[in-house]
């Protein structure tokens, strides 16, 4: 059956190319040949076949949304055999898929190819830090490479499509989630989106070593209410613009293969009804001709969002709006034909959306080879191999945070008697993060292992777990219980920091106390972690704080009592290396916040690029003005925040002149020196500031960035161009819009940066 198809479409392919070899200015493009493929499959396709395209099910042993479809396996296994399924999520390895695919091409009519789709996030079975960690580094090159890293590994089980990247922007640290993205600013978050989906994607989507990628969650799940995952969203048409869309619009320009929307509401349409993010905004607009797939079961959930009164109804508004594939939802597959039947929907939009999913089928080169991915050579070669474990190193190195370094504690010189304690020391599974695909199980290099790989055999390395963090489940699907009240492990891990001359206390979040459900009111140190740092600090300061988390943390009594605080995140494979290697001085840390830390849970959220404000004055003993009376306005520790074991002194900022028409660009320079005695990365960041808009601007945003490495007394001119397109903004009603007057490019090593120039837009 399969190969009468492939002579089918062979036939309709011949047609095309003799027309447009006769024809100079259609060119055979690659593109033609596609379209006419799919078009030709298309007119073979009944009605329920084209919607079984549309229809997409978790058919894996993994589950990673809500619902329990037992006792459905009969019904799918027959819809998978008369080709009324198009892609599946969480079914992988070589010889999995490729038994499913041979089911699916080899029993149902026209034999079109299953797609397989997984979560992969940050890394397959190769853990790579979590995203927030990776975005940390600014080193986008490196994020291309893990993405590609992760694409190689899924694609040789399998895969053809990954569920990444994340590119909501986040600016509330209660959200679980925000472990997922590159936080809290729009042009970062763009340029990581860009670099990430290069990585999957690569050149060639018919390569074995790529996968598609999807830009989610679309769109402001982000900033779902009191960062309650799955919670309404409610902004205005500036934030939704200029900060939440964004990273989408950059996805558009590389190519991104898939959209899927977000299960929010927003400004009370949910996202997978809503017309004007789908149609106005994403094919309109942007022109974007991709798939787009629904979240799961997001088209069922319209009726619990009370917008449809049964599945039915949901249905209609889903693929009205524009989501094409319905993940888990079984609402196509159950309603879709009786819509097209009874008049109510035009099957030219069940057309228009089954075209993009075969469109996505040919360029994975699936209609060649529906089992070129399913290799179980290459499965064995690339999974887990050395050099992504070699690179999962280097990253997780460079995303690493120093917040605090108080009196050069850091890097360790010839420490005799360390003490290691907290019960994330010697965590071989916390590492690997939320969101870990295939990653096995405690298979990451523990803190206390890289210490005792990393220091002279001369230091004794000594260890008190001290306090249980969590004593309930430790997994993807179940809620955790926090150690709130068992302190027996208090007594040995004093003793222990009694008898050290230095404690490296390594504490924060299991993995799954952030990530998908994990949103959390209070972000201090969870469970009794802090009373016992207390504790041990009473009995002995000397502490390096390691912390491992996948949010910003309130940190405000570790900021002002420990000494050296380490933001080690969630570092994936080899985190204990990197950490160790980082403490001992081998590596120089070089990562920069991409969130805001704040001073406690009632700032949130809080983001650098704010608006002004009326009344934005911080004159001494002024009550009326934007602040909150207990607490100061600035965050613990801002966006682009962190330390080096060098140090950065920044020059005078030049301009090569003090105004630029709207077809000229300025040249603005600074020189950065190190001023220490070792080589070190600093990560320049420019910011540019808006004095007078039509609507109220932010106080700064930042709009280019460098990391530079910069040798010990060394200096170096770092140079941008600022050009128009960086001075413009969005509207509120969607428009770009370029305004002549005065602006401010401030440069420096973080956002709260106040050296500045001004220059003129003419
Ligand atoms: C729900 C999540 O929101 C989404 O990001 C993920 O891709 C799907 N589940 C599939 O696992």
């Amino acid at each position: 059956m399969h190969n009468n198809l492939l002579k089918l479409i062979g036939v309709a392919v011949a047609a095309v190319f003799v027309i447009s070899c006769a024809d100079p200015a259609k060119n055979n493009s690659s593109q033609n040949v596609i379209n006419t493929k799919v078009d030709s499959l298309l007119s073979l396709m009944t009605l329920e076949e084209k919607i079984g395209q549309l229809n997409q099910y978790s058919l894996g042993s993994e589950f990673t949304g809500p619902g329990n479809k037992k006792g459905q396996d009969s019904i799918r296994y027959q819809q998978l055999i008369s080709g009324q399924v198009g892609s599946v999520l969480n079914l992988l390895g070589a010889e999995n898929t490729r038994k499913m695919q041979e089911l699916v091409v080899e029993n149902s009519r026209l034999g079109i190819p299953l797609l397989f789709a997984y979560d992969v996030i940050h890394g397959y079975q190769t853990m790579f830090p979590v995203p927030l960690a990776e975005s940390a580094s600014w080193n986008l090159d490196l994020m291309q490479k893990t993405a590609q890293a992760a694409a190689a590994e899924a694609a040789a089980s399998g895969l053809h499509w990954t569920f990444a990247p994340m590119i909501d922007v986040t600016v509330d640290a209660r959200w679980g989630r925000v472990m997922e993205g590159a936080g809290e600013d729009p042009f970062l978050h763009a340029e990581i989106a860009k670099a990430r989906i290069r990585g999957f994607q690569g050149e060639d989507l018919a390569h074995n070593k790529t996968i598609a990628a999807t830009a989610k969650h679309f769109a402001g799940y982000g900033y779902a209410e009191s960062g309650k995952d799955y919670n309404s969203v409610n902004i205005n048409q500036y934030i939704l613009h200029n900060h939440i869309l964004p990273p989408f619009k950059a996805a558009t320009e590389v190519n991104v293969a898939s959209f899927m929307n977000s299960f929010n509401d927003i400004n009370a349409v949910p996202a997978t009804a809503n017309q004007y993010l789908l149609q106005d905004i994403l094919r309109k607009k942007w022109n974007y001709d991709g798939v787009v797939v629904s979240d799961w079961n997001s088209i069922g959930e319209l009726v619990n969002h009370g917008v449809s009164p049964d599945l039915k109804d949901a249905a209609k508004k889903a693929i009205t709006a524009g989501s094409e594939i319905d993940m888990e939802g079984t609402a196509y597959i159950q309603h879709l034909a009786k819509l097209v039947n009874d008049g109510v929907i035009q099957e030219t939009l069940i057309d228009d959306a089954v075209r993009n999913v075969l469109e996505l089928k040919f360029k994975l080169g699936l209609f060649d080879d529906p089992y070129k991915y399913s290799d179980l050579e290459r499965e064995n070669e690339i999974v887990g191999n050395k050099q992504h474990h070699a690179l999962a190193e280097e990253i997780a190195k460079e995303s690493i945070v120093l917040l605090k370094n108080d009196n050069e504690l850091l890097p360790l010189v010839e420490t005799k008697n360390i003490a290691v304690i907290g019960p994330l020391a010697k965590d071989k599974d916390t590492p690997l993060g939320n969101w870990r695909a295939q990653a096995v199980e405690n298979s990451a290099i523990s803190l206390f292992e890289g210490l005792e790989n990393t220091l002279p055999k001369t230091t004794s390395l000594r260890y008190a777990e001290g306090v249980k963090l969590s004593i309930g489940p430790n997994n993807f699907f179940q809620e955790q219980v926090i150690n709130e009240d068992d302190r027996s492990g208090f007594e040995e891990a004093k003793q222990l920091a009694k008898n050290s001359d230095l404690v490296i206390m390594a504490l924060g979040e299991t993995a799954y106390m952030s990530g998908e459900g994990r949103s959390r009111a209070a972000i201090t140190l969870p469970g009794l972690q802090k009373e016992l740092l207390k504790e041990i600090h009473a009995i002995n300061p000397n502490i390096v704080l390691v912390l491992m988390n996948g949010r910003p943390l309130d940190l405000s009594w570790e900021d002002e009592n420990i000494p050296a605080i380490v933001e080690a995140w969630h570092l994936g494979q080899r985190a204990g290396t990197a950490i160790a290697e980082t403490l001992t001085g081998k590596n120089n840390p070089s990562g920069k916040l991409t969130m805001s830390f704040p001073r406690q849970v009632g700032q949130v959220p809080i983001y650098y690029n704010h608006k002004v404000t009326g009344r934005p004055s911080t004159a001494p003993g002024q009550v009326f003005y934007a602040h909150h009376t207990d607490v100061d306005n600035s965050p613990l520790y801002p966006f682009g925040y962190g330390l080096s074991y060098s140090t950065f002194e920044y020059g005078e900022i030049e301009l090569s002149k003090s105004s630029l028409s709207e077809d000229e660009s300025i040249t603005v320079s600074v020189n950065v020196k190190n001023t220490s005695n070792r080589d070190g990365r600093e990560v320049v960041q420019l910011y540019i500031q808006d004095l007078v808009a039509d609507e109220t601007p932010m106080v700064k945003s930042l709009k280019a960035f460098q990391k530079v490495m910069i040798n010990a007394g060394e200096s170096v001119k770092v140079e941008f161009s600022i050009n128009p397109q960086m001075l413009s903004y969005y509207k509120s009603n969607g428009d770009l819009s370029l305004e002549k007057g005065d602006f401010r490019v401030f440069i420096g090593g973080n956002s709260s940066v106040e050296e500045h120039k001004e220059f003129k837009l003419k």
